[in-house]
C-alpha cells in the first residue's frame, strides 16, 4: 500500500475500499454541492503571517472544549451510518479518539448504539441529538446518554427537513445495503469491507431500534425524517432539552449572528458554526466565512466552535485564529475509517496534529492561547 501522508490519501484509499453507496454518502453535499466545495476552498483564501527566529521549544496543542481537556481542539463530528464505512465504525472511531484525547460525538443515526460505544470505551464521549416529534423517544435517548455518562449533548438544529443529495437517491442508499445485482457486483470488489460486515451484528440504526420506524432506503429515510422530525421545533424546545439533560449543551448548525444570540439566550454552553458539511442548505455561506461575524456577535458570551471543510492542521489553525475555541472533523475521520478502520482514524488525527504543530511553529507560536487574528495576513479573511 502507498504511504499515507495527508487526508487526501485517506480519501483515495477509502474510495477504493468502501462500497460506492457509502463512500458517496460521505463524500457528497446537497444539490449542486456549492456550499460543500466552498467549505474547504474558502480556507485556502486565508493566509498566514510567517514569523522567524522565535523560540519554539516546549510547544503544546492542549486546550479545552466546554471546559473539558483536549489534547488538541479537534473533535470528531457526529456522522450517521458511520458503522457502514467500516464494520463497528463508531466503536473504532470512539476508541481512536479516546486514545488521542479528543472528543468523539455519536450521532442519533449511528449504527452502533449508545450502549455499544459505552461498553467499548472508558472515557465519556459526546452524544448528538436530533429533535423528533416523539418527546418520549427524546426523553429515552437523553436518559440513555446520561446512563452512558456522555460528557456533552450536541443538539443539531439544522435538520428539520432533509437536504436532497442526488447520489444517495441514485444509489438507493440503505443500511444494511440491499442485495441488488449492482450492489453485489460493487461489494465483490471490497472484500475487506464485506469480511468486516460479516463479522458483526451491527448493521442497522442502533439508537432507533424499537422506535416506530421503517427506514429501509434513502427515500424512506427522507419520508421518515418528514414524519418523525419536529417541524415545529423552537427555542423553547431547546430550553426544555437543556433542563432535561442538565449537562453541557452544544447547539449545532448556527450560521447567522441572530441565531447565535438566541443560542446564547437558550443557556447553551457552546454553539457550532456549521452548515452540516454542505449537506443541507446548498447556497449557504461556507462555515469559515460565517465564523467571524458570529464570534463578533457572541464570542464573549459563549464558546464558539465550528465545522465544515477542515482537511488539515492549517485549516484548524485558521479557524482558531478567527475565534473558534474548537473545531470538528467529519469526512476526514470517515475517510480514515473507510481506508483502514480504527488505525485510519488514528492516522487522520495524527496527520492533523502534526500539521497543526508545524504550522504553529512556522507562525512563531508555542501554544494556542496566543492564537488570534494577528497570525493571519490582513485582507485575506
Ligand atoms: C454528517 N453530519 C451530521 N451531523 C449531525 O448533527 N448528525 C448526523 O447524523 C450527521 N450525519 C452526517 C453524515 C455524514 C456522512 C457527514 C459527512 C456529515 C454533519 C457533520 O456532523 C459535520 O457537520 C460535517 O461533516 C462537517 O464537515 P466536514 O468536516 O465533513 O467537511
Amino acid at each position: 500500500m502507498s504511504i499515507i501522508t495527508c487526508i487526501e490519501d485517506l480519501r483515495v484509499l477509502a474510495q477504493k475500499r468502501v462500497p460506492r453507496m457509502f463512500y458517496d454518502y460521505a463524500d457528497s453535499g446537497s444539490w449542486t454541492e456549492s456550499t460543500y466545495r466552498a467549505n474547504n476552498s474558502d480556507f485556502a483564501k486565508i493566509k498566514f503571517r510567517q514569523r522567524v527566529a522565535v523560540n519554539l521549544e516546549n510547544r503544546s496543542l492542549a486546550s479545552t472544549m466546554v471546559g473539558q481537556a483536549v489534547s488538541m481542539p479537534v473533535a470528531l463530528s457526529p456522522t450517521g451510518l458511520t458503522g457502514m464505512q467500516h464494520a463497528d465504525g463508531e466503536i473504532l472511531a470512539a476508541q481512536a479518539a479516546e486514545k488521542f484525547g479528543v472528543p468523539f460525538t455519536l450521532s442519533t443515526m449511528s449504527i452502533c448504539s449508545i450502549e455499544d460505544v459505552a461498553a467499548n470505551t472508558t472515557k465519556p464521549f459526546w452524544f448528538q441529538l436530533y429533535v423528533m416529534k416523539d418527546r418520549e423517544f427524546i426523553n429515552r435517548l437523553i436518559d440513555r446518554a446520561k446512563a452512558a455518562k456522555c460528557g456533552a449533548l450536541v443538539l443539531t438544529l439544522d435538520l428539520q427537513v432533509l437536504g436532497q443529495r442526488h447520489k444517495d437517491l441514485r444509489n438507493g442508499l440503505s443500511a444494511p445495503p440491499k442485495l441488488t445485482i449492482a450492489n453485489i457486483i460493487n461489494m465483490a470488489t471490497k472484500p475487506r469491507w464485506v469480511a468486516g460486515m460479516l463479522g458483526t451484528q451491527r448493521r442497522g440504526f442502533g439508537n432507533i431500534v424499537g422506535h416506530a420506524t421503517s427506514v429501509s432506503d434513502m427515500s424512506s429515510l427522507s419520508a421518515w425524517t418528514q414524519q418523525q422530525f419536529d417541524l415545529s421545533l423552537s427555542w423553547a424546545d431547546v430550553e426544555w432539552i437543556k433542563q432535561r439533560w442538565g449537562g453541557k449543551l452544544i447547539i449545532k448548525g448556527i450560521m447567522d449572528p441572530e441565531d447565535a444570540r438566541l443560542a446564547v439566550n437558550s443557556g447553551a454552553d457552546a454553539l457550532i458554526v456549521s452548515n452540516h458539511g454542505g449537506r443541507q442548505l446548498d447556497g449557504a455561506q461556507s462555515s469559515i466565512e460565517a465564523l467571524p461575524a458570529i464570534v463578533d456577535a457572541v464570542g464573549s458570551q459563549i464558546e464558539v466552535h465550528m465545522d465544515g471543510g477542515i482537511r488539515s492542521g492549517q485549516d484548524v489553525l485558521k479557524a482558531v485564529a478567527l475565534g473558534a475555541k474548537g473545531v470538528y472533523i467529519g469526512r476526514p475521520f470517515l475517510y480514515g475509517l473507510g481506508a483502514m478502520g480504527g488505525p485510519g482514524v488514528t492516522k487522520c488525527l495524527d496527520i492533523i496534529r502534526n500539521e497543526l504543530d508545524l504550522t504553529m511553529a512556522f507562525c512563531g507560536l508555542r501554544d494556542l492561547q496566543h492564537v488570534d487574528k494577528k497570525i493571519l495576513l490582513p485582507g485575506t479573511f
